[in-house]
């Protein structure tokens, strides 16, 4: 994905556009570029590389003008480059464009660009094809009507009309997706934005417009926000907006205003986001938890599902779906709702979902899980899901996010933005949430009132729980240092913990870019026990639960070959582990639906303070993108 923003006012823009980028920083940071219209000159900086380096180039020359666009990639189409850097322009360098997403016919239309005569493409991008198309359409829009046909200047459409039709003609010839924005030289304190499967949204200040991917890019100026619909077009002034539809029907728009402020996406005194959002987590959870527990129910109250008691009590079927963190939350959940609510469970890859015929029951609630509500992965499932006929409902943090508008209902994890592209404090949010729909499943069947109640305690008991786990963030520094030589580390867990292997697997793939693998701790004897080594430590998840002793053989196992072991443990058992483990770290004893909140934090700290030590770029690693909206 790919991070836009836009400006239209009476400031300088370039600063504005700078500091959005850097906000967005997290959706791609391979390239970035702006274009600022000044007068008839479009000034444009853009160059390969971070943020930082746009920002260098903008220093040694300052682009001025108070209207302009803006652009940070994540490659999909051409490498990261100086020439493939957005913005784009159209045959004539009149009109700059940048884009988010991926126009699957653009080989169609250049070749149809380029057999009506147009050459000059100066990159390998898709996007800079929709430019110029775009360009093309407004030219000769222009040209017809000046060669015209007995109608007075005033009955002809306007420039900005014709920017507008010229793009909506453009959109109807794309397949694929898009977030756009763009300006054009002759027309001044205009842009024009439009989105169809990546988002876009419009913010509205005071003598002031502006267009960004994300809120975060521009809550700094303007809480009040227009989330664009697909298919929506909107063309931006100074003082005015208008939008309207790419078919040429007026939209449907609602001002809301942003939960968030500047302050919640600042670093604070952290060093990095990842580190902030880990710490944030006692209250992410209380606030995923906020006000949808009943003590005196003893159950969950999860109105957002839009779910009738006799509807809930009907599901016989759940199936959960979502990409990297968000499924291995939903690989947790499978074991909540299955225990919890004894309803068969299953998870499923969106990506693999979306285009597998997965046979499902009437009877089959459909959960999409993202942070960002954007994955196109997830988005796919949940519409095949849809198309299909299937309730299905979103867990979601972006606010009127695409995911949590298309679903059915479902349920906000309020776990407040989450910048670095490690996701932390949302996949706790997720588990927390999970719970409660177990819970609510349970309490609609066999579940007792006592059972209900022992549920919420344990998960009213989270938050002070984890700021205790958050004191062990000296320890796994400790462990992170002695082992940062590693080749790699591989992670081991049972039941619940199962699936926090495979998370703390990603976490440390994500951002130390070390080897590492994630399994079930009985697989390790059917093939994985080859890899052990003297240079190769295991992470044994191994807490207080049921399963304990089970763990502690292949432990052994490890021991047995020489391997180091690292064992995150709790209550008692950390005794047990002493003379067996290299090194024990041990969190709070809680029940064992509840353990993975808890046991996935040291491992989110090992991952973070290794990469620190490895010197790597903890909130932007390399190649990654916070959320991937291409397939
Ligand atoms: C990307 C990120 C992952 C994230 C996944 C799903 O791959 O790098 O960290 O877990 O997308 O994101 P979502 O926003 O759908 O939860």
């Amino acid at each position: 994905m790919c991070g836009i923003v836009g400006y239209v006012g009476r400031s300088e823009a370039a600063p504005i556009l700078l500091d959005g980028l850097r906000r967005l920083g997290y959706r791609g940071y391979d390239s970035a570029g702006v274009a600022i219209v000044n007068g008839n000159k479009v000034e444009t900086r853009k160059c390969a590389g971070r943020i930082a380096e746009l920002g260098k180039l903008m220093a040694e020359r300052p682009p001025t003008g108070t209207y302009g666009i803006s652009h940070t990639r994540w490659a999909t189409h051409g490498k990261p480059t100086d020439q493939n850097a957005h913005p784009h322009f159209d045959a004539t360098g009149r009109l700059a464009l940048v884009h988010n997403g991926v126009i699957e016919n653009y080989q169609a239309l250049k070749d149809q660009l380029i057999r009506d005569g147009d050459t000059n493409f100066a990159s390998e991008t898709d996007t800079e094809v929709l430019a110029h198309l775009i360009g093309k359409l407004y030219d000769q829009s222009i040209a017809a009507d000046t060669s015209s046909n007995g109608k007075t200047k005033a009955e002809l459409p306007n420039k900005k009309g014709r920017l507008v039709e010229a793009v909506r003609t453009a959109l109807r010839q794309v397949i694929g997706t898009y977030g756009i924005a763009l300006v054009h030289r002759d027309i001044p304190d205009f842009i024009v934005g439009a989105r169809r499967g990546s988002p876009l949204v419009l913010g509205v200040g005071k003598d002031e417009n502006f267009l960004a991917s994300d809120v975060s890019a521009i809550v700094a100026y303007t809480r009040d926000a227009v989330y664009l619909n697909d298919f929506d077009v909107v063309a931006v002034e100074r003082d005015k907006f208008e939008i309207s539809s790419v078919a040429g029907e007026g939209g449907n728009y609602q001002v809301s205003k942003v939960e968030f402020t500047d302050a919640d996406i600042k670093k604070g005194d952290y060093p990095h986001y990842m580190l902030k959002e880990i710490f944030e987590q006692p209250g992410s959870v209380r606030d995923a938890m906020r006000g949808r527990l009943s003590q005196e129910e003893c159950t969950a109250k999860l109105g957002g599902l839009n779910m009738t008691p006799a509807q809930l009590r009907d599901v016989g079927r759940v199936v959960l779906t979502g990409c990297g963190t968000a499924l291995h939350a939903a690989m947790i959940g499978e074991y909540l709702i299955e225990q919890l609510a004894q309803i068969p469970t299953e998870v499923e890859y969106a990506s693999e979902f979306r285009h597998r015929n997965t046979p499902m029951t009437r009877d089959t609630l459909v959960f999409a899980i993202s942070q960002s509500g954007e994955t196109a992965d997830t988005l796919g499932a949940l519409r095949e899901s849809r198309r299909k006929g299937y309730r299905t409902l979103g867990i979601c943090n972006n606010v009127a996010s695409t995911i949590a508008r298309e679903s059915d209902g479902g349920v906000y994890m309020h776990a407040g933005p989450e910048i670095g592209v490690a996701a932390t404090k949302s996949f706790t949010s997720q588990v927390a949430i999970l719970t409660a729909i177990g819970l609510l499943l349970g309490r609609m069947r066999h579940l007792s009132t006592s059972e209900g109640t022992r549920i919420i305690e344990a998960l009213e008991a989270l938050p002070e729980q984890i700021e205790e786990v958050l004191k062990l963030s000296d320890q796994m520094k400790a462990i992170a240092k002695k082992y940062a030589s590693v080749s790699g580390l591989l992670f081991f867990g049972r039941q619940f913990n199962f699936p926090i292997a495979v998370e703390a697997a990603l976490k440390l793939k994500e951002i130390t870019y070390l080897f590492a693998e994630g399994h079930p701790s009985a697989e390790l004897k059917h093939g994985i026990i080859a890899l052990i080594r003297p240079d190769l430590p295991s992470v044994f998840i191994a807490p207080d639960d049921a399963v304990f002793s089970k763990n502690m053989n292949n432990i052994e196992q490890v021991r047995a070959r020489k391997g180091p072991v690292i064992a995150i443990t709790s209550g008692n058992c950390a005794k047990q582990l002493k003379g067996i483990a290299d090194d024990i770290v041990t969190v709070p004893k809680v029940p064992d639906f509840v353990s993975p909140i808890l046991t996935v934090i040291p491992l989110q700290l090992l991952a973070y303070h290794l990469a620190v030590e490895l010197g790597r770029d903890v909130d932007k690693p390399r190649n990654l993108a916070k959320s991937v909206t291409v397939e």
